[in-house]
Order: C-alpha cells, then structure tokens, then sequence
C-alpha cells in the first residue's frame, strides 16, 4: 500500500481550533490535491479516440491511490471472523457481512470439505440441464421448511436471484413499483425487465401510494423492496407496503439479503419480524452475508418457483453453485436455527457499537441492523479517514458518491456475532480519537 498520506499532519494537530474550523481547512487542503466530487465527470483526454478513450481519459483510481486514499481492493491475506491481515498488517473488519460468524465456522468447513472431496471444485454446467446435484435440492427443501413456504429455487448469486426473478416476472403491461434505494440487482432485473419500473422516494409510502394511484388500471403491479437497505441500514416499512398493495392489488418481492439471519425468529428477516410472512408473495434471500457463503434463492408458491425455474435466463444460462458451497450453506443454516445464541450476541454488539457512536456524536439507525454507517459528507474527507482507520487497525469499508448521492459520503460499518467487546471499544476509541482530530466531531 502507498506511504501514508500525512500531508495534513500540522492541522490536524492544531489543538482549540473549533471543529467546523478545522474540518473546512483539511477538506480545502485535500480537495487542492484532489477534485473528489468533480474526478468522475472529467472528459476523456482529447488524443484518445473511440469507444474505449473514456477508459484511457478515466484517472480517478490513480489519483486516490497516489495519495494513498484508494479504499477498493485490498488484499485480504488472511482472515478469520472479524480479523484479517491486509498488508501485511492485522486489522479488525467492520467491512463485513459475516453477520453471524459463520464463513469461518470449523462446521461449515468440514462440511464444505466434505462436499469438495465427494463431488468436486465445480458443476460445469447450468442447475437445468447437468449441474442440479443433490446437494442443491436438499437445500431447497431445508430453506422452503425453515420458511415455510412451497418451494424454493436455489442460484449461483444473490445478484442473480434477483435480476432472473424479476427480468422474467415483469412482463410487457406489468409495472413495478421500486425503492429508490433498492439493490443495484433490483434496478438491473427491472432494467432488462420488457416492463414499466417507478421508482418510489425511499421508505416514502405517499410516494408509492401515489404511484399505485396513477397506475390502478394497470392489472399486474408488483411493489419490490429491499427489507433492510444496504448502504443506510434502514428498514423497510413492510406493514405499510403490504397494506397498500392489498388496496391496490399488487403483489410483493421482499429481498432479505439483509434480513436473514439478523431479524425475525431464527433469523427469518424482517417479513418474520413484522409476522406478515404471508402477505410476501416473493421471499428473495442471499447465501453471501449471514450464512458466509455464496449463493441466492428465492422461495414462494410452487407454481411461481417452477416458472422462473424454466425462464430466468440468468438461472439458466450460468453454471451452478459449486457444491462446496452448497454444503457449507446447509450446514450454516442448521447452526443459524439450532444456535439462536448468534443472533444474540449479533444484536448485543449492535446495541452496543451504536450507542458508542450515538454518544459520541454520530447519528444511529435507531434499529437492530448491524449496518451502522457513518456519515461525513465529503467525498475527501471520508477517503482519508478511512485510509487513517486502516492506520490504527481498522478495516472499514466507503459509500462515494455515485452509490450514494454527492456530499452524502460515508463509512459503512457493519457487525457480527464475532466481534468481542474488546474489537468494538478498539472502533470506537479509533473513531472518536480521528474524528476530533479531522474536526468531525467535538472534543467533548
Ligand atoms: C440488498 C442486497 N440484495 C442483493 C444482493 C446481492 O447478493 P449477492 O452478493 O449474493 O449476489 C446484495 C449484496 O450486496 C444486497 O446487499
């Protein structure tokens, strides 16, 4: 990784110095080297010409690297829970979604193992024509049990769960109706989708009322949301969205990646949570947070299963999840339910990492989402912060502007059951003792 970056380090020892003060001059400072909010709209170099010049004009990622504020990428050399070695150096991760331990767990990898010495590396093939093991099928039933719903289908990624179920889903004179702040992978299905998508203000539910309203002709509506949004950690309001769509008679798709495992009995998510479980016509879960693997599926009546199992092309057409994979997710969710104790401790260090950053200053969910991100504003600001966290032995992870609108940057800091306290005061301690000297928060 490049030298530290210290060329701020006078101001940032100028003790007294207000903290707005002392913010505004490290960001002019920063922003001197650097045009953060300007870097991703700057033209192609005017000697490069064609379609690939914009790659050759696209210097954002040196820029940062340069100054040794790049956040993508880095290597992890080893990990285990929350701890990993970058660099080199042993860091605590708050830049995870192994919200349950389990992607380390020596169950799931004997398991796992197991499954890799008896079936091997790969399926070479898509799950419709040669690559549907047994593995995957015992997965399906398990997950339609644990959710009680009549079937369920099992795919290579979240993402693809997603994007197949809806692009197949919404046809022609069908319209969806869409958080704003929904997955990349919701706005992608919608994308290839043949029908119309509105995108509703986020969590606003005059909004999508209002929309509801102005499409009520229309016959095949459905409301898709994101039960637990990943970069605010909000929750969607699923009592309000199942209302308005029975008055409107639309159906509705809930993305648990978020969910799953965190809220609910046994981990079941949010439609769990709420007990509204069978108002949700589509259940979409991933296997990449909680249970610590790889992996999507969606799960609703049988006769919706059985159609996007024979007509979403991004299930058909990719090759299926390896079995190893697999394996360790069946042996995950056998922890997930017979093990509540996780999801315990889980929600014992989210209370607890907010209210250390409630008291310090920062603004909290006032939730149980191990998502807690930070917010700076200044796409400069929150970089360098986040390459001095790393300094001090903390591996976070940035939302920039364009996942999240300019000025609105942020730290995205996430939780687990592995985290001891001992990890949590280390966050805070680090936070609190740069966000003083960054002029982010005040002393007292
Ligand atoms: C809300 C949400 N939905 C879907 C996905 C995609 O899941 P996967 O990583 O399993 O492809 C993610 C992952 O980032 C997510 O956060």
């Amino acid at each position: 990784m490049t030298k530290p970056f210290s060329l701020l380090n006078e101001l940032e020892n100028e003790d007294g110095e207000p903290s707005h003060l002392k913010r505004g001059k490290i960001v002019s400072l920063l922003k001197e080297k650097f045009d953060f909010e300007n870097s991703h709209l700057r033209p192609p170099n005017s000697k490069d010409k064609g379609i690939l010049a914009k790659c050759f004009g696209y210097f954002a990622p040196d820029q940062a690297k340069e100054l040794g504020i790049y956040p993508y990428f880095k290597e992890i050399q080893e990990i285990d829970g929350c701890r990993v070695v970058i660099d080199g150096k042993e860091a605590i991760s708050i830049s995870t979604n192994n919200y349950l331990g389990l992607a380390q767990d020596a169950s799931v990898i004997s398991a796992a193992r197991e499954a890799l010495e008896k079936f091997g590396i790969g399926c070479t093939g898509s799950r419709f024509l040669n690559g549907t093991f047994n593995l995957h099928k015992t997965l399906e039933r398990e997950l339609s049990s644990f959710l009680s719903r009549e079937d369920t289908i099992v795919m290579s990624t979240g993402f693809q769960a997603n994007q197949g179920t809806i692009a197949c889903l919404l046809g022609r004179r069908d319209v969806a109706f869409s958080d704003r702040e929904n997955h990349a992978s919701i706005y992608e299905g919608c994308g290839v989708a043949q029908g119309k998508t509105v995108r509703y203000n986020h969590n606003d539910m005059d909004h999508l009322e209002y929309y509801l309203k102005k499409y009520s002709d229309v016959e095949g509506k459905i409301i898709i949301t994101d039960s637990v949004f990943s970069m605010s950690g909000d929750i969607a309001n699923l009592p309000a969205i199942v209302k308005l769509a029975k008055d409107h008679g639309a159906s509705v798709m809930v993305d648990e990646a978020h969910g799953l495992g965190v809220m609910g009995e046994h981990g079941r998510g949010v439609a769990s949570y709420y007990n509204l479980e069978d108002e949700i016509d589509i259940y979409m879960g991933t296997f990449s947070k909680s249970l610590g693997s790889i992996g999507g599926f969606i799960s609703a009546k049988s006769k919706i299963i059985e159609f996007i199992r024979h007509k979403a092309s991004a299930f058909i057409f990719t090759a299926a999840l390896p079995p190893a994979s697999v394996a360790g997710v069946i042996a995950g969710l056998d922890i997930m339910i017979n093990e509540p104790e996780r999801i315990n401790l889980l929600r014992e260090n989210t209370a607890y990492i907010k209210r250390g950053f409630f008291d310090m200053g920062f603004q909290v969910n006032n939730n149980s989402i191990p998502i807690v991100p930070i917010k700076i504003g200044e796409e400069a600001l929150t970089l360098y912060l986040n390459r001095l966290l790393f300094d001090e032995g903390v591996f976070a992870g940035v939302a920039v502007s364009p996942v999240v609108p300019p000025l609105n940057a942020m730290i995205r800091t996430s939780y687990t059951s592995v985290h001891n306290q001992q990890d949590l005061d280390k966050v805070l301690g680090s936070f609190k003792k740069l966000g003083i000297k960054l002029g982010i928060i005040s002393k007292e």
